[in-house]
């Protein structure tokens, strides 16, 4: 009898880790989605249509890691909801060297430098004259319709 109920209790513990592994792993698919993104992004939607990489998602571009984005994520979340800061309207904070590393990552992966080492050694040299990719190239957002978008003052912070 006692050992039947371990087995149950074991049965039940067992489930229910599954279901809240499974809860994150889906919210955490949700959250990283280009919808989620433009429900508070919608000026960076429109001009990521317009721009070079309309078939990469958001996240493939401004990615940390999961934990580092989940966790900007939920302090986002916050300052929204708190209205501290309003995304659609604010001036937003640029963090280009994370995001140059995603860059680097597909455009820079050891396949594509065996096919193009030339490419390699000039960007190499291009990189010691100009701070990042974005100095030359347009990247993730076209720059015209971006800069259609006029931020007011922060609210606070
Ligand atoms: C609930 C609203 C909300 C959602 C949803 C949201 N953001 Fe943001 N985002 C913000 C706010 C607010 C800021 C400004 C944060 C700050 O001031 O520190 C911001 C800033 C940013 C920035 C500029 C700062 C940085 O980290 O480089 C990027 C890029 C960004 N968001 C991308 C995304 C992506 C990609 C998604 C989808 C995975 C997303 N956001 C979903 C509200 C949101
Ligand atoms: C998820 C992978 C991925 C990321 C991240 C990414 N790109 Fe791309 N990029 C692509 C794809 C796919 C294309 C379409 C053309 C191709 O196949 O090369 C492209 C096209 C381009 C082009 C045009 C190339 C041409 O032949 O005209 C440039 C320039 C470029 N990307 C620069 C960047 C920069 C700068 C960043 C970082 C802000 C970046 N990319 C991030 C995948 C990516
Ligand atoms: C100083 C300007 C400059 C900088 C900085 C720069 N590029 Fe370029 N990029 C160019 C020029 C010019 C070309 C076309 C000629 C060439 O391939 O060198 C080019 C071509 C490209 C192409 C297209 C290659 C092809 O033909 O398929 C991609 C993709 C690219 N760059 C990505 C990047 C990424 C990623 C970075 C940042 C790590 C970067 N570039 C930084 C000037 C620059
Ligand atoms: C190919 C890479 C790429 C993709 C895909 C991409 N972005 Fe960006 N994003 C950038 C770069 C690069 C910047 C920085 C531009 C700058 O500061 O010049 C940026 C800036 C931003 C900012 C900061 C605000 C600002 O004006 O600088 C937000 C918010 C943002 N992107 C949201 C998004 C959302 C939402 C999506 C998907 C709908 C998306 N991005 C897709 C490369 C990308």
């Amino acid at each position: 009898m006692k050992k039947n109920r371990t087995i149950i209790w074991a049965l039940v513990v067992v489930v229910a880790l599954v279901v809240v592994l499974g809860g994150t792993l889906k919210l955490t698919a949700m959250t990283s989605s280009d919808n989620f993104c433009i429900t508070c992004h919608a000026y960076e939607k429109v001009s990521w249509d317009y721009g070079q990489h309309p078939d990469v998602g958001c996240i493939a571009c401004h990615t940390k890691g999961v934990v580092q984005d989940k966790t900007a994520g939920l302090r986002k979340v916050y300052l929204t909801l708190t209205d501290q800061v309003d995304p659609h309207r604010d001036n937003l904070p640029s963090y280009l060297d994370k995001t140059q590393d995603n860059c680097i990552a597909c455009h820079m992966d050891s396949e594509r430098i065996a096919l193009m080492p030339v490419f390699k050694e000039r960007h190499d040299e291009y990189l010691r004259h100009a701070p990042s990719c974005m100095s030359c190239h347009e990247a993730g957002h076209a720059l015209k319709l971006k800069d259609l978008r006029t931020p007011g003052t922060r609210l606070r912070i």
